[in-house]
Formats: structure tokens, C-alpha cells, sequence
């Protein structure tokens, strides 16, 4: 009896949650409000809203400056000490809790660590909000050209001795900075891309949004944080199980980085009314994917995912892409391709006859995520649908095939992207483009990849891409 009490202490004292318990504290012990949120507990909303997401939900909503629930900057009281449980979970020296998801992370890595003119070596499929964060600070990329999976239509990994040419090239590179995994899974070797920017002095930070679950197994790949990357972003809202626009920056243990330069473009860049359910889901989503519970939906998660890909290898027409030599991949991200059929093809086939929602779809393939929510069930209902699927003959030309959706073009740069972000611009027809220097950012999410940046030559190849755009912005 006592060692069950003892064992559900221990279990208890694992999972600490400051956030979520000074968050109910306040609830259970409202008091008469003449403060933001004007809603005032839900009782100044629209019945209908209220009624949808629940009167509890609109009870919490408040933000740091009452209830003693601490302040997130500076990190004060229960968020300070979430923050502190978040970084040792992940193996952190540091960890700021984002709100406006990775894409803070990335702006305030960009604008606290580098100046106008300095160089990033990035790869060209890194996600909007870095080219952002030089927009902000006036850093230039120096596009690094990972490996092209063509017959995927994906991007594939950065190999390390990509890294080590760019940064033989770049002598006066302020950093290097890697997305990884890609948005489809695939792995590059941060291990060696690590042992390579410590040779050259340089830090390297890497964008592991989509990997937020790798610390908690061994099935999946070793976190950047434990191969020497001083700075890492996680999306805990994309797989972690936080609530959307929640995320996390680590700074690792012997970062070259200044992290104090970062907290204060942090500071600077968030909203100045953080939401406490937000933060508090980030403090749960830590304390569950540390526990047995959140362990167990995980490793549920990797099975359902080897099962579904076992399944895949049965078909004759779905293929899905596995490791190969020379990278690896998160087996929870399920980039499948079926012949004859495009990605996007195929998303509307399965959304419409079947009435499932896929993570993305592109040229020539889509992305099922195992999460840590999907059940067995789940999987076996898909792997149903795929096999009726691969049996079916759906010849039908579709308009979706027409447009093209994962940018893979080598660019053409004419301008500093800062420069001309910034130069007087006009919009013309797209059809009177082609020649032109882009005055703008395109880069649809997903996957946020770049079609076109400011500075940018406009070519034929990119026509495809802007199937969606009448017209587009140029330098004048
Ligand atoms: C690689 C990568 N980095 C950063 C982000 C931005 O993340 P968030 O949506 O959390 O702002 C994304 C979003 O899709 C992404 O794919």
C-alpha cells in the first residue's frame, strides 16, 4: 500500500505542472474582474461561441499580469519555473516558451544574433520565418542546395560536406542553420554538420520543429540538442500536443550563442498579453510527454506508423519513402506517393470519398502524421481506405494536376533580400513577370518553402508555382 502511494508520488512529482496548477488555483478562486480580457470569464461572449468551446475555456483565458500567474517576460513565478522543467526535460540549458509558434523562435534567433550584411548558410527549403528574421536584421542567406529527391518531389537532406564547402566558401559566415527533419521526415546528419561548424567556430542552429517528439524514444532519430546544435525550435503544437501557436526555443548547454541577446528580441517581438492557456498547454505538453502515459502514446504512435508503413508494402500502386544511404527518416511522418496520381490528387481523393484529412499534400505525394492522439483504429481505417485505393483505377484528369506546389528552383538573386524587401515595388500581371526581380515573399504554407523571395529574378519555371496569384509585386 505504501509503495503504491510512494510510486503514485514519485509518479506525481515527475510531472509537475506550475503553469497548468497556478492557472486552476486562479480558477477555482475567481475574483470580481476589472481587467482584460473584456470578455470578463466567458461572461461577455457570444453565447453561441461560449457553447462551443465551453465556458471553462473562456474562464482561464487571461494573460501574465493577474493571479500570480507569473510573467513571461521576465520569466517570473510558475512560467519561469515551466520554462526551467521544459529545459531539463528536453536537455536544455534554457528554453523560452513561444507563443506565435516557431516562427518567434526563428525571428528572435535571427534579429538577437546577426547584424545588416552579415551571411546564414541555410538551406533554400527552410521555412519563411527565417528568411523573415533576415529581413529583420539585414543578414543575407547563402543558400545552401540540399539533395532533390525527384522522383518524390521533396527536398531531401544537407550533407555535411555541403556544409563545409559553403563554410570554406563563406570564411565570414556569422552562423550556420539547418531545417531538420524536413517537413516529409527525412533526416540529415547533424552529428557531423555539428562536428563541422565546431571546426569552423561558427554555431549552428537548427530548426527541429517537426521534431519536438524525438527526445522522449529511442526509435526515432537523437535530438540536435544532444549532437552539439547551440540553438533548436520546437512546434510542440504541430506533434508535441500543445495548442496551436505554442512552441519552444532551447539554447543548449555550451551554446556559442549569446541567449540573452535572443530573450531580449524575444521580448521585443511577443505579444505583450501572452495567453495563459497556451503557455499552460506548453507546461502540459511537456509534463505528459515526460510521463509514462505520454511515453506510451508515443511508442503507440511509432507502432501505429510501422504498422501502417508494413501495410503500405503490401500495395502495388502506394509507395512510401523509407531511409536510404545516406539519411534517415522519422518514422511518423508517412510521405506516400501512389502511380499515376498526384499528391494533391490523391489528398482530395482520400478527403472526399473517404473523409480524411492528410498534414499536406504537394506535387508528387502527401504526409499522414502518426501522432500521438491516433489510435490503432485510426490506422486500420486508413490502411482500409489505401487498399480500396490502390485497387481503384482513377483515371480522371483533375485541375489540381496543373499547378505545382513544392518549390524546387535553384534562384537567381539580382538583390540583397533586405534591399530589396525594402525598394519602392509594383504589382503587375504575372503573365508580364517573367524577367522582373520579385519584391516580395511567396512562400505558401504548407510547407512555407520559398517559390520566390525579394531580390529574386522571376523566371518561366516559377509560373507553375503562382497558378493561384493574378498578379505579383517587383522591384520598380
Ligand atoms: C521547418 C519549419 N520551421 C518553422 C515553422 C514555423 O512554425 P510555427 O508554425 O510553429 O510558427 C514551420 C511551420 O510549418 C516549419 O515547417
Amino acid at each position: 500500500m505504501t509503495n503504491v502511494i510512494k510510486n503514485k508520488k514519485a509518479v506525481k512529482l515527475k510531472v509537475k505542472t506550475p503553469i497548468v496548477d497556478a492557472l486552476k488555483q486562479a480558477c477555482e478562486n475567481p475574483t470580481y474582474q476589472f481587467h482584460i480580457p473584456g470578455h470578463t470569464k466567458g461572461c461577455g461572449a457570444l453565447p453561441e461561441f461560449k457553447k462551443l468551446i465551453g465556458k471553462k475555456a473562456l474562464s482561464v483565458d487571461t494573460t501574465d499580469e493577474f493571479d500570480n500567474l507569473g510573467t513571461l517576460h521576465p520569466a517570473t513565478g510558475p512560467i519561469k519555473e515551466a520554462q526551467e522543467l521544459a529545459a531539463k526535460a528536453f536537455g536544455a540549458k534554457k528554453t523560452f516558451f513561444l507563443l506565435n509558434g516557431s516562427t518567434a523562435g526563428n525571428l528572435a534567433l535571427a534579429m538577437g544574433l546577426t547584424k545588416k550584411g552579415q551571411k546564414i548558410i541555410t538551406n533554400r527549403n527552410c521555412h519563411r520565418s527565417i528568411l523573415t528574421g533576415m529581413i529583420i536584421s539585414g543578414a543575407e542567406p547563402v543558400w545552401l542546395i540540399p539533395e532533390k529527391f525527384e522522383e518524390w518531389g521533396i527536398w531531401g537532406n544537407v550533407t555535411p560536406e555541403s556544409v563545409e564547402r559553403m563554410l570554406k566558401e563563406n570564411k565570414d559566415a556569422a552562423m550556420v542553420w539547418i531545417t531538420n527533419p524536413t517537413y516529409e521526415g527525412v533526416v540529415s546528419d547533424i552529428k557531423s554538420i555539428s562536428a563541422v561548424c565546431k571546426r569552423y567556430g561558427v554555431p549552428l542552429i537548427v530548426d527541429e520543429a517537426h521534431a519536438c517528439l524525438w527526445n522522449f524514444s529511442k526509435h526515432l532519430p537523437v535530438p540536435a540538442l544532444q549532437l552539439g546544435a547551440d540553438a533548436v525550435v520546437h512546434s510542440l503544437h504541430k506533434t508535441g500536443g500543445s495548442m496551436s501557436q505554442s512552441s519552444m526555443l532551447h539554447i543548449a548547454e555550451n551554446s556559442m550563442i549569446d541567449a540573452d541577446a535572443v530573450e531580449k528580441a524575444l521580448k521585443l517581438l511577443h505579444t505583450t498579453s501572452p495567453s495563459l492557456m497556451l503557455l499552460a498547454s506548453l507546461d502540459a505538453a511537456r509534463a505528459n510527454l515526460d510521463s509514462p502515459r505520454g511515453k506510451k502514446q508515443l511508442e503507440r504512435a511509432i507502432s501505429n506508423a510501422k504498422y501502417l508503413r508494413r501495410e503500405i508494402e503490401k500495395l502495388e500502386h502506394i509507395h512510401d519513402l523509407k531511409p536510404d544511404f545516406g539519411y534517415m527518416t522519422d518514422v511518423t511522418k508517412v510521405f506516400i506517393r501512389a502511380d499515376g496520381l498526384s499528391g494533391k490528387r490523391l489528398e482530395s481523393i482520400l478527403e472526399i470519398d473517404f473523409n480524411i484529412e492528410v498534414e499536406s499534400a504537394s506535387d508528387a505525394g502527401l504526409l499522414l502524421l502518426s501522432n500521438i492522439g491516433n489510435t490503432r483504429r485510426d490506422m486500420e481505417y486508413l490502411v482500409k481506405c489505401l487498399q480500396k485505393i490502390d485497387k481503384t483505377k482513377y483515371s480522371d484528369i483533375c485541375y489540381l494536376e496543373n499547378k505545382k506546389h513544392m518549390p524546387m528552383l535553384t534562384p537567381v538573386i539580382k538583390m540583397s533580400l533586405r534591399d530589396a524587401y525594402y525598394s519602392p515595388k509594383e504589382t503587375i500581371p504575372k503573365e508580364l513577370a517573367v524577367g522582373r526581380i520579385s519584391g516580395e515573399v511567396i512562400a505558401e504554407c504548407p510547407p512555407g518553402i520559398a517559390v520566390l523571395l525579394p531580390g529574386e529574378l522571376i523566371t518561366e519555371a516559377h509560373l507553375p508555382y503562382l497558378a493561384d496569384y493574378d498578379s505579383v509585386e517587383v522591384i520598380k
